[in-house]
C-alpha cells in the first residue's frame, strides 16, 4: 500500500499523518463501524470510480443496521453528499486506486452500550495496486478455513461491518500460514460461502454457480457485476447452495471482489482445480472485467462515476 497526502474526516481534508483518533474511541474497542472498499480506474475520460454510488447505499444500509444515524460534524449526510464527499478526497490526492470510507463510532466510551456515542465519517485514499499479487493473471492457491463465515445470527452477514472482520482476519491468517492467497470459509450449515474479502464462483458443465445471498455472504458489488457481464455473454448463472465438493470438483473457480478484482483459483486444498491453468469462462469474464473498467464497453460505462 501507499499513502497518500489528504484523509477526509467529518468534511474536512486533514493532511494523512494529522488523521487521528482518541485510544477509547468505541469503534476501536468494540468493532462499532461500517467500511466500504471502492476502486479507482484510470479511463480516456479521466478517474473513474466503479460503482460509487452502490457502495455508497451500502454504506448507508451497513449504518441503518447498526443504528448509525449519518450525522458527521454537525451535518446529516445523504448518498449524494457521500458520493461528493468521495470525489472530494479522491481529487485532492495525487495517485489513487482504493478508496475506503468509513462511518465509526468516535465517542470517547467505556462499555458496549453504543446508544448516544457520536459518529465520524472518514475517507482515505490509497494506492493499492494488485490485492492479491499475481494471482489474478496466474491465478491462486487458496484453503478452507477453519474458521466458518458468521452467519446471521452471529450479525449482519449481509453488511460490511468492521467487528464482523475478526474472523476473516483469523482465516485470512491461516491461508498465509499454510502459503495461500486466500481462504474459503464455509457457513453454519457447511455449505460454501465466500472468502475472506471476496465472493465465489465456479462453472462446471456449462454453467456458472455462486453461493445465493442467504448463505450468509457478503452481496458483492463485483459478484454483482460479474454475474451480470456473464449473462450478457450468454452463461446461464445459478444463485444456489454450493458444497464443499461441488467446489474442488468444478471445472473452472474464481474470486471476485473490489480489492482482488476477478481472480482465478487453481489450487484448493491441495487438489488442483479442473486443467490447474486459468480456465476459459474466467479468463474471458476477467478480461471483459478489465476492458469495462478501463473505460473500453459503453454499454457498461453507466457504472462508471466520472470524478472530473
Ligand atoms: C467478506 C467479503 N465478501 C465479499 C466481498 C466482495 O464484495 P465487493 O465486490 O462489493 O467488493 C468483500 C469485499 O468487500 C468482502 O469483504
Amino acid at each position: 500500500m501507499e499513502k497518500t497526502e489528504k484523509i477526509w474526516m467529518n468534511g474536512k481534508l486533514t493532511d494523512w499523518n494529522d488523521a487521528k483518533v482518541h485510544i477509547l474511541t468505541h469503534a476501536l474497542n468494540y468493532g462499532t463501524a461500517v467500511f466500504e472498499g471502492i476502486r479507482v480506474y484510470q479511463t480516456p475520460k479521466g478517474p473513474a470510480v466503479f460503482r460509487l454510488r452502490e457502495h455508497m447505499s451500502r454504506l448507508l444500509d451497513g449504518c441503518k443496521v447498526m443504528g448509525i444515524d449519518p450525522e458527521f460534524g454537525g451535518r446529516t449526510y445523504g448518498l449524494e453528499d457521500m458520493v461528493e464527499a468521495v470525489k472530494t478526497c479522491i481529487k485532492a490526492n495525487k495517485k489513487v486506486d482504493y478508496v475506503k470510507p468509513c462511518v465509526f463510532l468516535s465517542g470517547e466510551e467505556v462499555g458496549l452500550n453504543p446508544v448516544g456515542v457520536p459518529a465520524s465519517f472518514s475517507i482515505t485514499c490509497i494506492y493499492m495496486g494488485a490485492y492479491l499479487g499475481g494471482a489474478s493473471t496466474e491465478g491462486a492457491k487458496v484453503i478452507t478455513s477453519s474458521w466458518q463465515r458468521p452467519d446471521n445470527l452471529c450479525g449482519p452477514a449481509g453488511a460490511k461491518i468492521n467487528g464482523t472482520y475478526v474472523t476473516s482476519c483469523l482465516a485470512k491468517r491461516e491461508a498465509v500460514r499454510q502459503g495461500a492467497k486466500e481462504a474459503v470459509m464455509l457457513n453454519s450449515a457447511g455449505h460454501v460461502a465466500e472468502c475472506t474479502g471476496e465472493n465465489i464462483f465456479l462453472f462446471k458443465n456449462g454453467k456458472i454457480y455462486t453461493p445465493q445471498s442467504a448463505e450468509c455472504i457478503l452481496e458483492g458489488i463485483t459478484r454483482n457485476s460479474v454475474i451480470e457481464i456473464a449473462r450478457g455473454m450468454g452463461y446461464e448463472v445459478i444463485e444456489t447452495q454450493i458444497t464443499r465438493t461441488q467446489l474442488v470438483t468444478a471445472d473452472e473457480v474464481w474470486m471476485t471482489g473490489t480489492a482482488a478484482e476477478v481472480v482465478p483459483v487453481t489450487s484448493i486444498d491441495g487438489r488442483t482445480v479442473g486443467s490447474g491453468k486459468i480456465g476459459e469462462v474466467s479468463g474471458k469474464i476477467h478480461a471483459k472485467f478489465h476492458e469495462i473498467v478501463a473505460g473500453k464497453d459503453p454499454k457498461y460505462e453507466r457504472w462508471l462515476e466520472y470524478v472530473n
